[in-house]
């Protein structure tokens, strides 16, 4: 686990008194309220997905009503108590959890439907509710939500949106930026902000809740969405591509967004060490292709006509094979080919990190370059001697990712988090980023992990922009301190 050696404890926030216990205790019940007296349950909450980043808060508040939320911002804020909002804790960047004492604020138990229109496909929910939830809810209906992505049982719907994630679907449905239509946000000062519209177009001045998407949790705290959802489609297909080089993989996907078309819902790519190490992790299931390749792909069809679909990707393999692009494939028979084939590509995250840990880059890049950086880290790492078998820290550097988005996962597998390692890969890794013009972070934001690198995509005016927002929205600055902004 990662320390903080790089910040100190802001000396302007408080630390908890016994009267500010009491004052949350006067608002909310028992179970809303988790103190360091309950030590097993508050390490969850202080904890990160990858295990990497911890913090110290001795209180979880988790309430029901977005009233509550209200008093305790308003508060915090008054008292100079320090926040970080929380959703499923999935988030990869270290934003999620606290770096000091921070209070949580967890919006587990905002958990509603509000109100969902089988006309227009819009759904309006709280914000704590678990995107699969959400996802089953709207499947009764002959919906879908706009976004699907591996943390689906765990994060919220608050949370994707806080993030602004991306997932694996993007392609697709396009970027929360355009499916939002409406937000319902808490200021650090109490103030309830109600933009939970069910409007497609709205062109009344600025576009407020476009700021709040992918913020972070650093400018309020989102307690309703209103999204428009699409039509479930009732057809899906997946097959799974073995591919000789990059090359390949960017012709295919050229191929597949012209023969496909309309039907195309998923261009997913990954490597062989991807591969390698997921076979590791997952030793009792056969994976699609017993030989290795160098590169794989995993396209997902979807519409409503399946003997349509099916047709059109027979004939897009056959293309595809008979041109020299491919050199092997394999389509999902049925609902459990269909979800094992899936695995192989969503289980790789889980995978990369059953080891010890992960360094993960959450990269966009013109994507002639995007599996160059994989190629320049094992480099690097090899020449530094930090590769290979045990006493080795680093395991591999992998890569795989959204290739339709032009976004790369660069996952460095190690036996143990290190500062050894993490010296090898950064600034190296934002450097190369910067000099090919692209983003350090495409899905997963900055969080804590990459506040100090934010100027590698970022230039000097935007980012004092970024900041005078921040302190229009939150002077105090109680919100996720020691985070990106
Ligand atoms: P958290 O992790 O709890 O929080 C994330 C950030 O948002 C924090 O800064 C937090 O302070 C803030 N926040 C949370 N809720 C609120 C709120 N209601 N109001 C204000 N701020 C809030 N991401 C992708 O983009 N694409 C993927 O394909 C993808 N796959 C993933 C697969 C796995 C297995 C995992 C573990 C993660 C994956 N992610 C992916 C990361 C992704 O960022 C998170 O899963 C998700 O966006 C975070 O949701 P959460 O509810 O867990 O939020
Ligand atoms: C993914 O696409 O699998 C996620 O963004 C998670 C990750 O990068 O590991
Ligand atoms: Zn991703």
């Amino acid at each position: 686990t990662e320390t903080y050696p790089s910040v100190k404890r802001d000396s302007k926030f408080k630390h908890l008194s016994s009267e500010d216990i009491t004052f949350f205790q006067s608002i909310l019940s028992q179970q809303e309220l988790l103190l360091a007296s309950d030590q097993d349950n508050l390490e969850f909450y202080n904890e990160d997905w990858m295990r990497k980043y911890k913090g110290q808060s001795s209180l979880v508040l988790r309430p029901k009503t977005v009233k509550k939320v209200s008093q305790i911002l308003k508060y915090c804020n008054d008292n100079h108590i320090a926040v970080v909002p929380q959703g499923g804790n999935t988030g990869l960047v270290g934003g999620s959890v606290p770096v000091f004492d921070e209070v949580i604020l967890s919006l587990n138990y905002l958990n509603q439907i509000r109100d969902f229109d089988p006309v227009s496909g819009i759904l309006k929910c709280d914000a704590g509710v678990i995107l699969e939830n959400a996802d089953q809810f709207l499947a009764e209906h002959g919906y879908i939500f706009p976004l699907d992505l591996g943390a689906k049982g765990s994060c919220h719907v608050g949370g994707v949106v806080a993030t602004n994630a991306g997932g694996l679907r993007l392609l697709r449905y396009g970027s929360l930026h355009g499916s939002v239509l409406g937000l319902e946000v808490v200021l650090p000062n109490g103030a309830i902000v109600s933009s939970m519209h069910a409007l497609r177009k709205d062109n009344t001045g600025y576009d407020l809740k476009q700021l709040f998407i992918g913020s972070e949790g650093t400018i309020g705290v989102i307690t309703g969405v209103s999204i428009l959802t699409p039509p479930r489609p009732n057809a899906f297909n997946v097959s799974f591509l073995a591919l000789e080089n990059f090359q390949a993989v960017q012709n295919v996907f050229v191929k597949a967004k012209k023969d496909l078309a309309e039907v195309l819902s998923a261009f997913e790519f990954m490597d062989s060490y991807s591969q390698d190490l997921t076979r590791k992790h997952l030793e009792n299931i056969n994976h699609p292709f017993e030989e290795e390749h160098p590169f794989y792909v995993l396209i997902e069809t979807s519409g409503s006509n399946k003997e349509h679909d099916d047709a059109k990707l027979e004939a897009f393999l056959e293309s595809v094979i008979e041109e020299g692009l491919v050199v092997d494939g394999v389509v999902a028979q049925d609902e459990t080919e269909f979800r094992n084939l899936w695995q192989w590509r969503e289980l790789i995250p889980e995978s990369a990190q059953a080891n010890g840990g992960v360094y993960k880059y959450d990269i966009s890049l013109p994507l002639k370059d995007l599996y160059s950086l994989v190629e320049a880290a094992n480099q690097r790492l090899e020449q530094l001697g930090i590769l290979g078998d045990v006493p080795k820290p680093v395991i591999r550097a992998i890569g795989y990712g959204h290739v339709g988005d032009g976004n790369l996962h660069l996952n460095v597998a190690v036996r143990e988090y290190s500062k050894q390692v993490e010296e090898a890969l950064e600034p190296f890794i934002y450097e190369f980023i910067s000099s090919k013009k692209g983003s350090i972070s495409a899905e997963h934001g900055l969080g804590f992990q990459k506040k100090n690198y934010i100027g590698f995509t970022k230039t000097e005016p935007e980012i004092r922009l970024i900041k005078d927002l921040k302190h229009h929205y939150d002077p105090n600055g109680i919100l996720n301190p020691y985070k990106y902004v």
